[in-house]
């Protein structure tokens, strides 16, 4: 009830955010949005939550999906461990397995911890498909922890 009030919120209330391809062979998704930022530089304010809705369409019949977060500052990316490690469990309204060519969304939450340094980074998320290794889609954003 709580994720499906939130979604409503986020869809009401957030445009769409900007993105960048992380390569020609990883799809991105289809839209993005990320609380409180509908254009880069995103500002990762400490002490919330970050929460970002991504609408994907596999490719392919998805079984096991992983999701892959890195926070890349000064040339350096570091793995972000997201705590719900599987990610069919974080789709709004369905569940694994995930149907080739019908839209998903993802919502991924992150708490800005108040210890993380205040330097701008790039965070690159990508979702992987586990039984295979295939990026099923990815993006990067552009922000600074304030
Ligand atoms: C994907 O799943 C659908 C529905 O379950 C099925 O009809 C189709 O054959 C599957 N495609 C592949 C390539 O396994």
């Amino acid at each position: 009830m709580f994720r499906l009030f939130l979604s409503v919120t986020l869809a009401a209330t957030a445009l769409a955010t900007t993105f960048q391809k992380c390569s020609d062979k990883e799809p991105p998704p289809e839209n993005l949005r990320v609380s409180d930022c509908t254009e880069e530089p995103c500002n990762f304010v400490r002490g919330k939550e970050l929460i970002a809705e991504v609408d994907f369409v596999p490719d392919h019949n998805i079984t096991e999906l992983k999701p892959n977060v890195q926070a890349i500052a000064l040339g350096l990316p570091v793995e972000y461990p997201v705590p719900q490690r599987n990610a069919c469990k974080s789709i709004l309204e369905k569940t694994c397995p995930l149907p080739q060519n019908v839209q998903a969304t993802y919502v991924l939450k992150i708490p800005i911890l108040s210890i993380y340094p205040p330097v701008r980074l790039t965070v690159k998320f990508a979702l992987i498909d586990s039984g295979t290794n295939q990026v099923v889609t990815c993006f990067k954003i552009s922000g600074q922890v304030v």
